[in-house]
């Protein structure tokens, strides 16, 4: 991918923004420093993941989230980086994290903004002590008119209020991903710099792949239609598809999108009968909401298996959701085989 130009000079995230207020009228100037605020955290959670054992932030931190996972140190450090970036900037009214039970208040002695920041502060974590990619993911809601101290149901709003989404991976180069509702953008991180350069504009996720992500050792949990749409794939060339398709799974899904962003895929995490208290494995407000904003922007689709995904009234901040997402043909068939599934039991219980 070329790296786009102005007029031969490069295009820093702030330049972006800053045109992307003045010239387009896109965004105002709280948005614009809500996010040069979250790209400077992604800045630091960056170093932090990019020193490894040297940092001493390897491995657990001997503590649970609300959902009983395992928190590492870096979970926790990543938390706090968001935290401590956004809470003095005069643009939030509140923020709620993945980390956090409830909804953390801006401190009273600084002022507070219009918007709420939703935020899974490190994705992914299992593959920390691996050296393989984690990220970040985030979302920007509106606040309620009128409300000056947000509660959790004033975050409770289904994905199409997002007013913008974005991820960073921390890989083999640290990016960010952006989309403010008109397309999506791409910037890398210039480690000499230290800013985010633009390096892809209007990304667009092709419609039709090959390529399909997801984690089969739980096949055996899988629904029915689920079952049917990966025993087609795997078929290859002679089943009914006609064709040969190929697997990966990273196991942090901001790096498993990025790829689709790339180059196409599917990425699934469905429902399953592993615990069927859990309506899938990802959560709503702060990984299938922002990630589906973006695969939307880029001309993809994202479903839950039976509705798309920002059409969903959240119930929780941390509630689950099944995810489809990624080359619209293969979600749309995914979701199709999802529907009739669903349309079959209707009937027979009629
Ligand atoms: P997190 O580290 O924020 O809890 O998220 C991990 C998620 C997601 O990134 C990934 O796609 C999925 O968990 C992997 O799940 P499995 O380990 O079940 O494959
Ligand atoms: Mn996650
Ligand atoms: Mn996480």
């Amino acid at each position: 991918m070329s790296t786009p130009t102005h007029a031969g000079q490069r295009v820093s995230l702030t330049r972006f923004l800053i045109e992307a207020q003045r010239e387009h009228g896109h965004i105002n100037a709280d948005l614009r420093l809500l996010i040069e605020v979250v790209a400077r955290a992604c800045k630091r959670i960056s170093i932090a993941v990019g020193k490894g054992a040297l940092g001493n932030a390897l491995g657990s931190a001997g503590t649970e989230n609300v959902q009983g996972e395992t928190q590492k140190k870096l979970d926790v450090i990543s938390n706090e980086i968001l935290l401590e970036a956004n809470e003095w900037g005069g643009h939030l009214a509140a923020l709620a994290s993945e980390e956090m039970d409830h909804p953390h208040p801006i401190p009273h002695r600084y002022p507070k903004g219009g918007y709420l920041l939703v935020f899974d502060p490190l994705d992914g974590s299992s593959n920390i002590d691996v050296n393989i990619s984690v990220g970040t993911i985030f979302s920007v809601l509106r606040c309620p008119e009128g409300v000056t101290d947000p509660v959790e149901s004033d975050f409770l709003q289904a994905g199409s209020r997002q007013v913008a989404a974005g991820y960073a991976v921390y890989g083999s180069s640290t990016v960010l991903v952006l989309t403010l509702g008109y397309g999506v953008y791409q910037f890398t991180l210039d480690r000499e710099q230290g800013s985010f350069v633009l390096t892809g504009s209007n990304l667009t996720i092709p419609a039709d792949t090959g390529e399909f992500a997801i984690n089969m050792s739980n096949m055996r949990h899988w629904e029915p239609p689920m079952k049917r749409y990966i025993e087609e794939l795997l078929a290859g060339r002679t089943g009914p598809r006609g064709r040969d398709f190929n697997m990966r799974w990273v196991a942090s899904m901001v790096a498993d999108v990025h790829r689709i962003l790339t180059r196409g895929g599917i990425f699934i995490y469905p429902r399953d009968m592993k615990d069927p208290s859990k309506p899938g494995k990802l959560r709503l407000m702060y990984e299938a909401n922002p990630m589906a904003m973006i695969v939307e922007q880029a001309g993809g689709a994202a479903t839950t298996g039976l509705q798309r995904i920002l059409d969903v009234e959240p119930g929780e901040l941390h509630q689950r959701v099944p995810v489809f997402l990624g080359s619209r043909n293969e979600v749309e068939r995914a979701t199709r085989y999802h529907l009739e599934a669903a349309a079959e039991s209707a009937g027979a219980l009629a």
